[in-house]
């Protein structure tokens, strides 16, 4: 049996609980004795799309920079990203996927077309890093490539030739081209994204029409790849809906009409959602990345909140398609999206703060705790674009509270999904009121139990103590990022307040787990 957080539960908590007005107490149960699904590593992907300084001197600074590389990519953002297990790298767009021709990132670097990057600030495109330098970048890091094909402006003809350009064998005519090019070893491509955004920058098409399109791009597509459909944008139900039915139902009418039966046959894989998170829901008046108040703060964690109910219900539509599970959720695009810098508005560059690493830890919770259907999710975007995890200024990086998050849930990668429940009084300010504490747990083949746990209340320290079901825990320790301030964020060459610290105070008695989980703080803790 799952648990989920309930509403009435946690009032009626409070009340026979009275905390100190700075303290509030939580009661977590872990079931060890029910594991469920597999939490997919690849929820933990990212996103790099040519974007601002996003892949030009985020990733890409070419050979004969001063700044230290290996074939032109920056050593420091690798080694940052072997250290956190990235697994999967979403690339190249985003929007500018949708204006991409492969064909202008091939071949002599000196050589390339330089192009305009319409989808962001007319900004001119080298097409220095094009597919054998993210090939490169993917394989450095010892992640796996997810390729956006071009539906916008492109063609079935031209992404088909790109997937055989990266996978033929060497003695094809493609595969010969790319050992022209310098690699002779063809490419493995598990992931092909049909699309992006394609109700917006993608081609402004209806559902019913992406549907027919999509069903000609998966099948020249589908030797190559899992593929994965353009996004429903957030919360657009109907949008799934309708692909479900149309794209798929209607392509296999005489071989059966189930769901599965289609995923079986590689016509899809996943079903995508993008989401992103503002103070509050309002795509033109958002938040800025620093110096915001506490109504601010609330507004960004009840709008992160929301993702759990669109997981819940994009899920509900495919329990209700594919009751067998063959077909999961990506959840491609996801992060905090702040006002922008007023010089480079197209940059979407943003500081990063612990109000991003609480974002980062709930949503990760969500993921993680729908794990038998979110199989993919990309942060946006991985380095200087958005809610990235690492920042880069000339040849320094600072590693940002998220990527923080993202090295303290590494416990989760693989592990099975535990059931938990939370019974917390809620947090509220002002108009807005949402559950204070968000948590997920796990269980390793060796056993550890790891989970990770949320505080978003700005103001008061949880007293928080955990019963396991099934498991008698010996000890338990743990890390944890908070900070006094909300907006509290690393600056680069000085020291980083936000690094993780050793968890006090965590008392294991009689087989529950006690600990303080800090205001506004996300904390791991690991159990056996
Ligand atoms: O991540 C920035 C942009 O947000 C992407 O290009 C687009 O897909 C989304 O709207």
């Amino acid at each position: 049996m799952k648990f989920r957080l309930k509403w009435l539960a946690a009032v009626a908590f409070a009340a026979t609980f009275p905390a100190q007005a700075d303290t509030f107490d939580a009661r977590v149960t872990v079931n060890a004795s029910q594991p469920g699904a597999i939490i997919d590593p690849n929820i933990y992907g990212q996103f790099v799309e040519h974007l601002g300084r996003g892949v030009y001197e985020g990733v890409w600074v070419g050979p004969d920079s001063p700044i230290p590389n290996t074939r032109g990519i920056r050593n420091d953002v690798v080694k940052a990203l072997r250290a956190i297990k990235i697994p999967l790298i979403r690339w190249p767009g985003g929007c500018f996927a949708e204006t991409y021709h492969w064909r202008d990132g091939i071949g002599p670097r000196g050589e390339r077309p330089r192009g305009v990057n319409t989808a962001w600030g007319d900004e001119v495109e080298s097409n220095h890093f094009g597919t054998h330098e993210f090939m490169d970048l993917v394989e450095q890091i010892g992640a796996k490539p997810f390729i956006s094909v071009n539906l916008a402006s492109g063609s079935p003809a031209e992404a088909q030739a790109w997937m055989q350009y990266m996978t033929g064998p060497a003695s094809s005519g493609a595969g010969q081209e790319r050992a022209r090019n310098g690699r002779s070893e063809p490419w493995k491509v598990p992931f092909i994204g049909i699309g992006n955004e394609t109700w917006g920058c993608g081609g402004n098409m209806t559902a019913e029409f992406y549907s027919d399109i999509y069903r000609q791009y998966a099948s020249v597509l589908q030797p190559y790849g899992m593929l994965i459909a353009s996004d429903a944008n957030s919360d657009d139900y109907a949008w799934n809906e309708i692909f479900l039915k149309r794209a798929l139902y209607r392509h296999a009418p005489d071989h059966g009409t189930t769901l599965a039966y289609i995923a079986k046959q590689q016509q899809i894989g996943m079903v995508s959602v993008h989401f992103y998170t503002f103070a509050g829901n309002d795509w033109g008046k958002k938040s800025p990345a620093i110096g915001f108040g506490e109504t601010d703060w609330a507004r960004a964690m009840e709008r992160t909140w929301k993702t759990d109910e669109m997981v819940a219900r994009h899920s509900a539509l495919l329990d209700r398609h594919d009751p067998a599970g063959k077909v999961g959720i990506s959840f491609s695009e996801w992060g905090a999206w702040w006002a922008t810098d007023k010089d480079r508005p197209s940059n979407l560059y943003q500081a990063n703060t612990l109000r991003d690493a609480v974002i980062a830890g709930l949503t990760l919770n969500i993921f993680q705790n729908h794990a038998a259907r979110v199989r993919m999710a990309n942060l946006a975007q991985m380095v200087n674009v958005l809610q990235s995890l690492v920042l880069t200024r000339g040849g320094e990086m600072l590693l940002t509270p998220t990527y923080h998050v993202f090295d303290l849930y590494q416990g989760h990668q693989g592990a099975k999904l535990l059931p938990s429940r939370v019974e917390a009084a809620a947090y509220s300010v002002d108009t807005t009121t949402v559950p204070s504490i968000s948590v997920s747990a796990s269980r390793r083949a060796d056993g550890v139990i790891t989970l990770t746990l949320v505080n978003l209340d700005a103001k008061r320290d949880a007293k928080v103590r955990i019963d396991l079901q099934g498991v008698v825990v010996g000890k338990a320790s743990g890390r944890v990022v908070t900070a006094k301030a909300m907006d509290a964020q690393p600056a680069f060459g000085k020291p980083d307040p936000l690094a993780p610290s050793p968890l006090q105070q965590v008392q294991v008695r009689g087989g529950a787990v006690s600990l303080t989980a800090p205001a506004k703080s996300v904390l791991v803790l690991e159990m056996q």
